[in-house]
């Protein structure tokens, strides 16, 4: 037998401020698509903006529902639309900002498992990495430089 070490490289900023300005839009952009977010059950609520090479922006808000598990996450919502609207379009940066609605979140929120599967799917079919960019309501800014980055031992099309 032998023991494997899997490492991961990320990048940690003290600001947003830190960030180039391009950055500092699409969070921003982000930070606005999390002010629809509709999320009566959690009070958690989070938004998603990504740049495109079309250099369209798409954003989403994660979107609840009363039986639980059909809401949907915001980076699902904007992925998924991006696919819809521009299928030929490769989404270069993803932007994610999230937070309580009861205190306030300092610490940078990662894309969940489900997210990192669904953003990856995306990454593998246009063979382009995803920079990732996410935070809390405030604080430290934490840059992935592809979804690869967050999810190691990926489940992907090649073996299938
Ligand atoms: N949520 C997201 O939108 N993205 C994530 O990556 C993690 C969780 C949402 C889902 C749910 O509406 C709320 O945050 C609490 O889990």
């Amino acid at each position: 037998m032998k023991e494997v070490k899997i490492e991961t490289n990320l990048t940690v900023f003290d600001s947003l401020e830190e960030l180039p300005k391009e950055i500092q839009l699409l969070m921003q952009e982000a930070s606005k698509a999390r002010d629809n977010a509709y999320a009566p059950y959690s009070n958690f609520s989070v938004g998603a903006a990504m740049l495109l090479d079309n250099q369209e922006i798409i954003s989403g808000s994660n979107q609840e529902n009363a039986s639980y598990p059909s809401g949907l996450c915001a980076e699902r919502t904007a992925i998924f639309y991006a696919g819809a609207k521009y299928p030929n379009a490769k989404i270069l940066k993803m932007a994610i900002i999230a937070g309580s609605r009861d205190k306030q979140t300092t610490s940078p929120i990662p894309p969940c498992g489900a997210c990192r599967q669904s953003i990856s799917e995306y990454e593998v079919k246009q063979n382009h990495p995803i920079e990732i960019y996410f935070m809390g309501e405030v604080g430290k800014v934490v840059k992935s430089k592809s979804l690869a980055n967050l999810l190691p031992l990926v489940f992907d099309k090649s073996v299938l």
